[in-house]
């Protein structure tokens, strides 16, 4: 049975305290009312790391994550974080490949393919975004980008690598917009992926595969969202910053 993630990511969100406010209330509130085997995962930005690693000790049900890591091991690369150091910290995940790094940063697949390599080298697990905009959909061409994000950012994995990658998909169209892909439209696309994975990999490891939806999740619609057969979870961006509404999104799964 693959694994049921609800992975919050807060982007450049809270400051130090904060952000250590805002977990803590999350820790606490998936002890009193998470009763599934669902996981969660939050994803802060690097300052919160260590100390929100120390804190999920508590709950084997939660466990942190960064929302990039450099492609390199070390070296002169003024302002970046590797993924050793981001594992050092006790983080088990990182997202990579988000929409927002490939449109601000430039992040290639080709460059996404070397950070995911890295990435595993360290032990963190990739939870690899991939998605279309809203002109690519237009154009009856979210199938083709949709493949070749996967094919040049992770296909290059052996089956042992790939199970140890999440993947987010995200239509660039909904994120932060309030226009939730419908769960038809979601479902498309996730069973279209699994069933990319398994024409790779095999039925087994596509089976296996948590594929998550992100965009414009919320309280509202995560659970028609979540019944779909090849949605197991979501990446959830805003909704992550209120423990109140977050957790009423990984209660889906109780
Ligand atoms: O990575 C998740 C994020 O892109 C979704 O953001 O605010 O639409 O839930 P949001």
């Amino acid at each position: 049975m693959r694994k049921k993630i609800v992975a919050g990511n807060w982007k450049m969100n809270m400051d130090y305290e904060d952000g250590l406010s805002l977990f803590s209330e999350v820790v606490n509130m998936v002890h009193d009312e998470v009763t599934g085997k669902q996981h969660v995962v939050v994803c802060s930005p690097f300052i919160h790391l260590h100390s929100l690693a120390q804190l999920a000790k508590s709950n084997a049900k939660v466990s942190i994550g960064a929302q990039n890591a450099h492609q390199a091991e070390s070296g002169a690369y003024t302002g970046e974080t590797s993924a050793k150091m981001i594992h050092s910290t006790g983080a088990e995940y990182v997202i990579l490949g988000h929409s927002e790094r490939r449109q601000y940063f430039g992040e290639t697949n080709e460059l996404l393919a070397k950070k995911v390599d890295t990435a595993l080298k360290n032990s963190l697990k990739p939870i690899f975004c991939i998605g279309e905009t809203l002109q690519e959909r237009e154009a009856n061409e979210h199938f083709g980008i949709i493949k070749s994000q996967l094919v040049e950012g992770v296909f290059h994995l052996d089956a042992t690598q790939f199970a140890q990658v999440v993947i987010a998909y995200e239509p660039v169209w909904a994120i932060g917009t309030g226009v939730t892909a419908t769960s038809a439209q979601a479902q498309e696309i996730h069973v279209f992926i699994r069933k990319e994975i398994a024409a790779k990999y095999g039925q087994e490891v596509a089976d296996n595969t948590t594929i998550l939806y992100g965009g414009s999740c919320n309280p509202k619609n995560a659970g028609e969202l979540f019944a779909q057969g090849d949605i197991d979870g979501g990446l959830i961006g805003g909704a992550s910053l209120k423990s109140r509404d977050f957790l009423d999104i990984v209660k889906v799964f109780n």
